[in-house]
């Protein structure tokens, strides 16, 4: 059953997509407004714009824009729905750099609001390489396309008021889709040029991974049961272990993935945010400025990797050729569109500690890649092994920790391995596995991270958005180890087999720690 109401409700809105003809427009955003039209979501008035430099009519665009429903939506094509959904769908060619593509989209914008009696609030979905969000905010400004910036100053002053609006009831919000930058530097730049033309409240800083469902439920699952708050701390927790495998190789990316890597790609934004939501404190109430404080906090406290520290706390690794469930892949340098003597690592494994008392000590193993065995993201949190007394008294084969996995995806849901007695008159144990599905519990297939948090834009809810400090403290953390890869990291990057688990130095690292990757 889709949710019927959201806790803000979303407002009647244009969206306009830049990078309107792309890749995430036509697998991610098309399908997930469609998807949120067919069950009841939507504002009954909206309009969608997609901006790109392809040419394309307005029936062209629909026709990609049905083929992407088609092939990626969650929930099937239905011919009426479709029809209802077509009619609002509108495609402006343009080329970023010219002043002239804001003003025809002004215009189109303008004469849209007017045909479908739309009120005039706009959200501009910035899907372009980090490069271009300067000149288009700019852009969008210099046409005048954007609503005073004040209106966002005004909202953020009731911490109630999330939404940035106007006496009207009008805004103008700006979604900012990763990479914002590629190191802290650009970030800054990017940060700053957006701040010149949107107020911080009209600002929506996207990581899809917080819109996804089991990832929301990591802070219901630590707040709302009394039985993992108390041992959820170095006294009770051995280390934790946060992995996102992929079983695609680089694909159609080569360009955007030659310059960013692993690191850059997956840890900076989403898989930090996944250890924020892990390792922060309660926060004390469920404003978005209180969520996102304590998820800051967690950055604040993450301890440097920086210079020849890279090589004991880190790994990169570049897949060699193999083969993943169902396909053949080159090695990653004989992909087309990368270059032969590429460095770019598609896997990285690291360990950190995150400083503060309540996980002083605990390590946090991450490790992420592409051309893996299997697609899996999850997190186990390892408990600490009991006293080596009663039933876990032999010293060659300790009894197994007990261990908490939210699998993320593509299963959803969690397990608890737990220690049990292998019936019969011996006191022999063994390891079990509690295991919840989301599926099995709540029927219908959760809805896509883009679904929840496009419905949150409209709304004026940046709770799953990342703020400008974060960003900025995930890079400063980052960056170093970028830095320390240059000066202190091996010319030739370790390989593995596509296919395989990653390479053998991840395993090292933490098996020199006494400990094992989770098997997936
Ligand atoms: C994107 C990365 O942000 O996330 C991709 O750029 C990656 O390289 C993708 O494949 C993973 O997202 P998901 O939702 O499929 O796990």
């Amino acid at each position: 059953m889709p949710e019927s109401s959201h806790p803000l409700p979303p407002q009647a809105c244009s969206l306009i997509i830049f990078g309107g003809s792309g890749d995430l427009a036509r697998r991610k955003l098309l399908p997930a407004l469609y998807n949120l039209l067919l069950d009841g979501m939507l504002p009954a008035d909206y309009a969608v714009l997609g901006m790109g430099r392809k040419k394309m009519s307005d029936a062209e665009f629909r026709r990609t824009a049905r083929e992407g429903v088609v092939k990626y939506s969650r929930q099937k094509l239905k011919e009426d729905v479709w029809t209802d959904f077509e009619r609002r769908l509108f495609y402006v060619a343009g080329s970023l750099d010219d002043p002239k593509a804001y003003t025809d989209l002004r215009t189109r914008l303008v004469k849209t609001e007017a045909d479908l009696h739309l009120p005039g609030s706009r959200i501009f979905y910035l899907a372009i390489p980090p490069t271009s969000i300067a000149m288009t905010v700019e852009g969008l400004q210099k046409a005048g396309m954007v609503l005073d910036r004040r209106e966002g100053a005004a909202a953020r002053k009731s911490l109630q008021a999330h939404a940035a609006t106007d006496h009207h009831g009008l805004f103008s919000r700006v979604i900012v889709e990763k990479p914002i930058g590629r190191d802290l530097e650009s970030a800054k730049e990017i940060n700053a040029a957006v701040a010149k033309v949107f107020d911080e409240a009209q600002i929506f800083r996207i990581d899809h991974y917080l819109g996804k469902e089991t990832v929301q439920n990591i802070l219901v699952l630590r707040f709302a049961n009394s039985i993992f708050d108390p041992i959820w701390n170095h006294q009770y927790i051995d280390h934790v272990q946060i992995t996102v495998s992929e079983a695609e190789g680089v694909g159609s990316r080569a360009t955007y993935y030659e310059e960013a890597g692993a690191l850059r790609d997956m840890v900076q934004n989403h898989i930090l945010q996944l250890l924020c939501l892990v390792a922060m404190e309660p926060p004390y109430s469920l404003d978005p400025e209180v969520v996102r404080n304590a998820r800051m906090d967690v950055l604040r406290c993450l301890r440097p990797i920086a210079g020849n520290e890279v090589q004991k706390y880190t790994v990169r690794a570049q897949y060699s050729s193999g083969c993943v469930p169902g396909a053949e892949v080159p090695g990653y340098r004989r992909e087309p569109g990368i270059k032969p003597d590429s460095t770019t690592e598609t896997y990285v494994a690291l360990k950190l500690f995150v400083e503060n008392w309540r996980w002083s000590g605990v390590p946090f193993y991450l490790r992420t890649g592409k051309a893996l065995a299997k697609r899996a993201s999850e997190i186990a949190v390892y408990f600490k092994e009991i006293p080596q007394i009663l039933f876990n008294t032999n010293p060659v084969a300790p009894l197994a920790p007990n261990v908490l996995t939210l699998n993320i995806q593509p299963e959803e849901g969690l397990s608890l391995r737990i220690i049990s007695k292998v019936p019969g008159a011996k006191a022999k144990t063994h390891p079990v596995e509690m295991h919840f599905r989301h599926g099995e519990a709540f029927g219908a297939p959760s809805p896509e991270a883009y679904e929840r948090l496009l419905l949150d834009v409209m709304a004026g809810d940046a709770s799953l958005f990342m703020r400008r400090d974060a960003v900025e403290a995930s890079w400063a953390w980052i960056t170093p180890i970028l830095e320390g890869w240059k000066t202190h990291g091996t010319k030739w990057l370790p390989e593995y087999e596509a296919g395989s688990m990653g390479p053998v130095e991840a395993e090292r690292l933490i098996q020199s720690d006494g400990r094992n990757w989770h098997p997936l």
